[in-house]
């Protein structure tokens, strides 16, 4: 079983990444959830997180994070996700504990009390990452991989050419995608093709109680996605908690990648050095393509598998 930690900002694409990783008890151990200021602010982000583990009725300790970039001061993706970060379905009153309000620590903590390896699954702004590697230099060796939600070789979506979870602090991924440690990227240029269909989010609403919810989720979202063009629903998040139960469901390509913190057209942006004579270590592996219907079987699997443990 894999041990994993996600540092999240839920978020309906969030949400769903974690639901999926939830059903998935024998693969994917998650140690923990964190959450960073991003889609919405911290305050509303981690009472997002606290609304999907209560509704699970999960056992996961939830840490709260960063509550905005490290240089900048956040923009959130309100016209995304709604003023709730997360709006569609009505929860009830969350109460859920939190373990930590020193996702940090909390990260640092678990790494190292983990006997082997764990897998860091970055789907939100890289603020709480990266100060854990500057602080905390000797969980390197300890995280065998960070599967992130970010970026994009070919365009951007804050921007031109920058995605908004690296946009939103590109110092910090500038320091994750620096820091030695092999990087799996779901940028825009997969995450756009990892879609559900408006007839498969309808489908979801007729389901049992976590799939109906779902179903509630991916409706605003789907709805708020029509203003940037979109008619299915791009669920970016969970391709980094995909690509980790099934690798096979993508293609990729190892790249030579940094992130542009410099002002201008171009902040944000995670470049890839193709030239062939490029000698730069190729330090991401770029995901570019995914089997779509396999993706969207997955998603929709996992919430009927949570829907038979009620
Ligand atoms: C990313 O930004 C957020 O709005 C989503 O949750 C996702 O992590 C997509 O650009
Ligand atoms: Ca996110």
């Amino acid at each position: 079983m894999r041990p994993i930690l996600i540092d999240c900002d839920p978020g309906h694409d969030d949400a769903l990444a974690i639901l999926t990783a939830y059903a998935h008890k024998e693969e994917l151990k998650i140690l923990g959830v964190t959450t960073i200021g991003g889609n919405q602010t911290l305050e509303k982000v981690t009472e997002n997180a606290k609304r999907i583990l209560h509704f699970l009725d999960a056992d996961i300790p939830l840490a709260s994070g960063q509550a905005g970039p490290l240089v900048k001061s956040l923009h959130t993706a309100a016209d995304a996700h709604g003023e709730s970060g997360m709006d569609g379905p009505v929860f009830e009153e969350a109460d859920y504990p939190l373990a930590s309000d020193n996702a940090v620590v909390f990260l640092k903590e678990q790494i190292m009390a983990c006997p082997g390896k764990v897998t860091i699954v970055a789907i939100g702004p890289l603020t709480n990452i990266a100060l854990l590697l500057k602080v905390y230099p000797e969980t390197k060796k300890k995280i065998d991989c960070i599967s992130i939600m970010g970026g994009g070789i070919s365009h951007g979506n804050s921007t031109e050419l920058a995605e908004f979870n690296i946009y939103v602090d590109p110092e910090a991924a500038h320091i994750v995608f620096n820091a030695g440690i092999p990087i799996v990227m779901a940028g825009l240029d997969v995450t756009e093709k990892a879609l559900i269909t408006v007839q498969e989010i309808e489908a979801l609403k007729k389901k049992g109680r976590v799939s109906r919810m779902a179903g509630e989720l991916l409706s605003f979202y789907n709805e708020s996605g029509r203003q940037y063009g979109f008619i299915d629903s791009p669920i970016h998040d969970l391709c980094a908690i995909a690509y980790l139960l099934e690798p096979d469901l993508f293609q990729g390509e190892y790249q030579a990648v940094d992130v542009i913190t410099e002002e201008g057209r171009a902040r944000g942006l995670t470049f890839a050095d193709k030239r062939l004579m490029c000698d730069k270590i190729k330090n991401v592996f770029v995901l570019e393509q995914v089997e779509r219907d396999r993706f969207a079987a997955m998603l929709i699997e996992a919430l009927e598998k949570l829907d038979g443990r009620e």
